[in-house]
């Protein structure tokens, strides 16, 4: 379990002072200037060592992701955006950051933006993360009071944060849907390439990142990167915070060593599962985007990115959905599907028409109003959209009920008997498939 010692988010429950004061208290802000000083290959470099992975969902190397930037700034000012839309079903720890912690985040963001020449920063918030926000602008403002930020800081790089207020749509997370909303169009994914660090944000270089994976940084800075890389596997190094929900005791977030097995994170942490180990039906492990994995495959499984990609699923924001035998498993994914339907942009028709497409069979599903032999058309769809859309929504789509026929075909089929055996009874005709 990790030790108090190590925790990089001090405040992640509002238990104590949130303010500069509190925060400079529990030793954020300090040394960031010589920070600075050490220049940006250094700050890069550091980060590439601690192993740190992308936090917001594909655990993309954030070193790497930094060094990608162009080295020289040209006419065209470099831009740092934080993705703070945080829209995930089941996520729910950047809000913690931006309420409790907020200077892990903005002091994060002065040294990532130094990193790749930005000295402007965007923050997008989700929109309905009013109480977020006003703690987010009260803290930045701190930081302009006491010259942390701003023209002539004392940290010796000229910088400004900006905070922008979203409007509630999931597909605003998507990076370059975000790019596009922050200059007032419509959320709508831009094909890639170009990729954001060539043509970003007003057509500059830009990098956009979690919220969470900039807030750990410069403690990874003052600890060192080996320090945050003696955390996890080899590959899924540090501290990560997990936002557990769903058939747990006590659902909470919780920052854990990297790679604790799954067992250990619920049994510490939320009380164990209601009803006991034994009574655990499926995790969705990553928030709603991934797929399910069975109880016996995830009850001992390290909670990182390459074991849950081995079981074909993925740790993407860390938010542990558990579901308990109590769980109706084709509703809940049906649920799912009719999120997905609801959010898709519509821009490409594979999501557009197929989204809604899924939605409508698996409802049929639910009842066990359908036939056999559609199970296997619902997956060969997900198969025509997974791949084939301009955004990773569509595999968002595709991949929850992917999972469901992998690993509850059998509850599937024997829904569908038990309505042919009632429809039958009752004389009623069946209804064709759509
Ligand atoms: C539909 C969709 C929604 C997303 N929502 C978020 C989000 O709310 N927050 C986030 O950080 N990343 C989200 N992402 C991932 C971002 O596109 C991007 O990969 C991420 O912000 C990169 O940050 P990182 O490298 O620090 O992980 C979403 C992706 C998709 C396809
Ligand atoms: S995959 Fe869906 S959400 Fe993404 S661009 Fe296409 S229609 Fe829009």
């Amino acid at each position: 379990m990790l030790q108090d010692k190590d925790r990089i988010f001090t405040n992640i429950y509002g238990i104590h002072d949130r303010s500069l004061k509190g925060a400079m208290a529990r030793g954020h802000w300090s040394g960031t200037a010589g920070f600075i000083k050490n220049g940006r290959d250094w700050v890069v470099e550091q980060t590439k060592e601690s192993g740190l992975r992308g936090r917001g969902g594909a655990g993309f190397p954030t070193g790497l992701k930094w060094w990608f930037m162009p080295k020289q700034e040209s006419e065209r000012p470099h831009y740092l955006v934080i993705n703070a839309d945080e829209s995930e079903p089941g996520t729910c720890k950047d809000r913690d950051i931006m309420r409790h912690d907020p200077h892990t985040l903005i002091e994060g963001c002065l040294i990532a933006g130094f990193a790749m020449g930005a000295h402007a920063c965007y923050i997008y918030v989700r929109g309905e993360y009013m109480r977020e926000r006003e703690a987010l602008e009260a803290a930045i403002n701190e930081c302009y009071d006491a010259k942390l930020l701003g023209k002539n800081n004392k940290n010796g790089w000229d910088y400004d944060i900006y905070v922008h207020h979203g409007a509630g749509a999931y597909i605003c997370g998507e990076e370059t849907a975000l790019l596009e909303s922050l200059e007032g169009k419509k959320g709508q994914p831009r094909l890639k390439p170009p990729f954001p660090a060539n043509v970003g944000l007003y057509g500059c270089p830009t990098t956009v990142n979690n919220v969470e994976s900039v807030a750990v940084v410069p403690t990874i800075l003052r600890r060192g990167p080996d320090w945050f890389a003696s955390f996890g596997r080899d590959n899924n190094r540090g501290t990560k915070l997990f936002c557990v929900s769903g058939h747990v005791n006590r659902p909470c977030t919780v920052e854990e060593e990297m790679s604790i097995p799954f067992r250990e994170l619920i049994d510490k942490h939320c009380g164990g599962v209601r009803g006991g180990a034994d009574n655990l039906l499926a995790v969705i492990p990553g928030g709603s985007s991934v797929r399910m994995v069975p109880a016996d495959q995830i009850i001992d499984c390290p909670m990182d990115f390459d074991s849950l990609s081995a079981l074909k699923s993925g740790l993407g924001t860390a938010a542990v959905i558990v579901m308990n035998k109590s769980t109706d498993i084709i509703r809940a994914i049906a649920r799912l599907s009719a999120f997905y339907k609801d959010e898709s942009c519509g821009e490409c028709t594979p999501c557009r028409e197929g989204t809604g497409w899924m939605w409508r069979v698996m409802e049929r599903m639910v009842e066990g109003r359908a036939q056999k032999r559609e199970i296997d058309m619902l997956f060969d769809v997900t198969k025509q959209i997974e791949g084939h859309t301009i955004c990773a929504l569509g595999d968002a789509a595709a991949w929850p009920i992917q999972g469901l026929i992998n690993h509850f075909r059998p509850e599937m089929e024997a829904r569908i008997d038990s309505y042919t055996y009632r429809s039958d009874k009752d004389g009623a005709v069946l209804e064709a498939a759509e």
